[in-house]
Parts: C-alpha cells; sequence; structure tokens
C-alpha cells in the first residue's frame, strides 16, 4: 500500500537500485551547507533504520528523527524558497507535504509498522526527493540564509 502512494511521488526506476547502507555522495548535496547537513542526517537516519529489525526503542527513536527532521527540514527549505521567489516554490512545497503525510502516517502506526515500509518511504525520498526535487536548491547556493 504505501509504495502505490509513494507512486505519487514520482517513483523512479533508479528507486530499487538504492544500497543499504547509503553512502553519502556528492550526488545529494545542493551547494547550500545547512540543507546539506541537514541531507547527511536523513541520510544517517535512513542507515540507522536499514540496520533495525523491527520494533524497540531505536527503530522509535529513528521515526522521531524522522518527524523532527520532516518538520525544521522542510521548513527551512520553503523559507528559503520563499525568500529567493523561487520559481517551483509551490510543486517542492507540495512535494513536502506528502512527504510529510507519509511520515505523519507512519508514526500513527508505529506499533505495528515493519522496517520495510519505513525504509521504503526513505528511499522514495532519498531518491526522489533529494536526488531530483532539491537539487533544484543549487540555484540559491550563496544567497544569504
Ligand atoms: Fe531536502
Ligand atoms: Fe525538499
Amino acid at each position: 500500500m504505501l509504495i502505490s502512494m509513494i507512486g505519487r511521488l514520482h517513483w523512479g526506476d533508479g528507486v530499487t537500485g538504492l544500497a543499504w547502507p547509503v553512502v553519502w555522495t556528492p550526488a545529494f548535496e545542493v551547494g547550500i551547507p545547512i540543507i546539506d547537513e541537514q541531507h547527511r542526517r536523513l541520510v544517517g537516519i535512513a542507515n540507522a533504520v536499514s540496520q533495525l529489525t523491527g520494533q524497540g526503542v531505536a527503530f522509535e527513536r529513528a521515526l522521531e528523527d524522522m518527524m523532527a527532521y520532516t518538520q525544521y527540514h522542510f521548513a527551512l527549505e520553503e523559507r528559503l524558497m520563499r525568500a529567493a521567489s523561487y520559481p517551483g516554490l509551490e510543486a517542492h512545497r507540495r512535494e513536502h507535504e506528502a512527504l510529510a503525510d507519509h511520515v505523519g502516517g507512519l508514526w500513527r502506526r508505529r506499533t505495528v509498522l515493519v522496517q520495510t515500509e519505513v525504509l521504503e518511504l526513505l528511499t522514495a525520498w532519498l531518491v526522489n526527493h533529494i536526488l531530483t526535487c532539491d537539487q533544484g536548491l543549487r540555484s540559491l547556493a550563496g544567497r544569504p540564509q
């Protein structure tokens, strides 16, 4: 079910090629230090989830990190885009909204959730959002933040 929901997030051919744990490469970078730092954190969360076998304190903590990341990181990106009158703001914001909805859904089901569901979302996020949508933020690099 989650995969079909993620399908609306431009689930692409490359999504199955992601190996765990994910190794950070320059392809993830957008050239804005605070954004790159937060994306590194997401990769860290994703890798932590990939090492977990299921329920437990560590699993719940990883979900909490995702919740926090979603709120702070998306707000920051949207603030930067708004300040720069970024033309893709609305489409980008809608994609954030969809991702945040999925994260919220996972959080609500956290007691019955399995690792693969979280990894599916994180894979879509890393591959389809950071490696595509967020790359548009490169045009904002060097602006005051
Ligand atoms: Fe991002
Ligand atoms: Fe984004």
